[in-house]
């Protein structure tokens, strides 16, 4: 007879991982507003001409509810010092008083132009202790993103394991996945831009992993991208300099910093083809930059070939 497995909550594993209870708190109130975001990824505005609600207003749109729905659940929340949201390019001050809180930058939305053609997209969360959002992505106390697809998954890592969570009927967060570890070598590859903007360099690498037979896998979403990348645990996902965007085009605060400090503690790498991500320094919220993550040895091959490897 085989053991029935135990079946463990958020709150929970994060108690029984040491986290400390005010990080507890902050990371099941980012994950109590995330279930409104599901519900209005289902049900809300799909741009239809001239919709309007069942009271006859004018519907907002999908990243901008979404937005309005982590806000205001931050804003209530005690623990928040101060939050900035890639919606709208500014920090908020929540409880400039309150002492030992924590600041939270998060991309409400991400990929909201797929929710029309019904692919997978998520909210992603970058936590720091303090009220000062930029000091930089090693300074992160946790990351966590959320996935909504055919099931709502949440990925959380406080710097002991990354852990992914699934959604269930009643509405909690359960433990699907533990320690979600990262091979050193893959066979996967997501690159985004557009190719005849890419730098010779970085069209060598890219080459090189189509010759080896990396199998394509790009679905214009971040969060599902890099989820199928950690998952799986190979891979290497790109968005590169492009000519005309030296930083190419994902924000360092809102995406990179998280995604890199989520693929990092899974033993991971990332880098912006010079210099680790996270030890990218950020000096304003709008900051963009390369980013080169997945497995280890990937994206080391990918900085050889940035760095003239033919
Ligand atoms: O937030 C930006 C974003 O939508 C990401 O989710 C995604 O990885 C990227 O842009 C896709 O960009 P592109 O459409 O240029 O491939
Ligand atoms: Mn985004």
């Amino acid at each position: 007879m085989t053991a029935e497995r135990e079946i463990i909550g958020l709150r929970r594993h994060l108690r029984e991982s040491g986290i400390k209870p005010e990080l507890r708190g902050l990371i099941c109130e980012i994950a109590e507003s995330t279930k409104y975001v599901i519900n209005a990824v289902r049900t809300g505005d799909l741009g239809l001409a001239g919709t309007s609600n069942l009271y006859g207003e004018e519907q907002l749109a999908l990243d901008v509810l979404s937005d309005n729905i982590i806000t205001e659940q931050l804003s209530k929340c005690s623990l928040v010092a101060s939050i900035a949201s890639e919606e709208k390019d500014i920090v908020e001050s929540v409880h400039p008083d309150y002492k030992g809180g924590y600041s939270v930058a998060f991309d409400p939305l991400d990929g909201s132009s797929l929710v029309d053609v019904n692919l997978a997209v998520g909210s992603i969360f970058s936590i720091y202790k303090g009220d000062n959002i930029l000091q930089g992505g090693r300074k992160q106390v946790a990351a966590m993103f959320v996935v909504y697809g055919p099931r709502t998954s949440l990925i959380y890592s406080a710097g002991e394991g990354v852990h992914e969570f699934s959604l269930n009927h009643l509405g909690d967060f359960k433990l699907t996945r533990e320690n979600i570890q990262m091979k050193d070598l893959g066979n996967i590859y997501s690159p985004g831009g557009n190719r005849n903007k890419y730098t010779p360099e970085h069209l060598n690498y890219i080459k090189y992993l189509e010759n080896k037979g990396y199998k394509l896998r790009y679905s214009g979403g971040l969060v599902p991208d890099i989820n199928l990348i950690l998952l799986k645990g190979e891979g290497i996902f790109m968005y590169p300099e492009l000519i005309g965007a030296p930083n190419g085009k994902l924000r360092l605060l809102f995406e990179l910093y998280p995604v890199a400090y989520l693929i990092e503690q899974a033993g991971g790498a990332a880098s912006d083809g010079k210099q680790p991500l996270l030890d990218v320094p950020v000096d304003n919220i709008d900051q963009r930059a390369p980013i080169y993550v997945g497995c280890k040895n990937d994206v080391a091959t990918a900085v050889e070939y940035l760095n003239g490897k033919e």
